[in-house]
């Protein structure tokens, strides 16, 4: 059977992927902060669809573990999917500089140091897919998110090039820009129902974009021609907006 690693389980949008993945007969590797947490999605997703799940211990901000990490798994994964993620309030993320590199540690940094084990190991055996959840947050930088923004738009840029290198062994990267979606991460914003996607819609997204090896995909067709508008207004004018 395939498996899917996932990195970040712990979260909605990580657990759906794996359930996604295991609804087709993969194996999966749940990886995560805190295993015990983990645990009871481990029990689920073995008795509901018979697969078999694996725990493991991941710090994407412990970058010195990343390489025995992925050399204790159990087998090597033919996708990874990294979820991981922060966000906290821009202000307080400036005002505090363990928070700043939290912020860049986690969204890119770390992301950066385990999937680069993970795409030499791939290109060696030419196969294998990479899945990393980055955010349109990342396409221009606005005051009220830039750090997170930044480091995102540092994810999507290591992921394209990422792609680049990779196509020509065989391995595919996939760079998913989710809008605004329904999750732990975002329970203290108002955010905009029609704008906003369950974490099993981008679980269904990024298995379709999986098997049809799209480069690039936002979950609601919609947030493309949004990002279109806000990236097109005039650095003169949007330095202005208070956004
Ligand atoms: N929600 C949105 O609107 C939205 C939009 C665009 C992109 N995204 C991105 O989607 C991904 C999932 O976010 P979410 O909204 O589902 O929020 P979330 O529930 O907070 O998920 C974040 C995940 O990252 C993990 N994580 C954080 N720091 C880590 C570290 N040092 N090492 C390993 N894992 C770590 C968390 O694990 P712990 O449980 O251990 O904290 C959690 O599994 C993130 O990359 C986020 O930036 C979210």
């Amino acid at each position: 059977m395939p498996t899917v690693l996932i990195l970040g389980a712990s979260s909605e949008m990580g657990f759906e992927i794996a359930r996604k993945f295991a609804i087709q007969k993969f194996d999966v590797q749940l990886a995560g902060r805190q295993p015990d947490q983990i645990r009871p999605l481990q029990s689920d997703l073995q008795i509901r669809y018979g697969v078999h799940c694996t725990v493991h211990a991941f710090d994407a901000m412990d970058m010195a573990s990343h390489n025995s990490f992925y050399q204790s798994l159990p087998a090597k994964p033919d996708v990874t999917a990294c979820i991981v993620g922060y966000m906290n309030d821009n202000e307080k993320v400036i005002a505090d500089q363990a928070e700043t590199i939290r912020t860049i540690n986690t969204n890119f940094t770390g992301p950066v140091s385990i999937l680069n084990i993970i795409a030499a190991d791939y290109a060696a055996r030419k196969s294998g897919t990479i899945i990393g959840i980055s955010s349109v947050a990342g396409l221009r930088g606005r005051q009220s998110n830039y750090i997170y923004g930044s480091a995102k738009a540092g994810f999507t840029a290591y992921l394209s090039g990422l792609r680049n290198k990779l196509y020509h062994d065989g391995v595919h990267v996939v760079t998913v820009l989710p809008g605004f979606v329904n999750t732990r991460m975002t329970a203290h914003l108002a955010l905009p129902p029609l704008l906003t996607a369950q974490p099993q819609q981008v679980a269904d997204a990024v298995y379709k974009a999986y098997l049809k090896k799209k480069n690039v995909i936002y979950v609601k067709w919609f947030w493309k021609w949004i990002m279109l508008i806000i990236t097109s207004i005039p650095e003169s004018m949007f330095k202005k907006k208070k956004l």
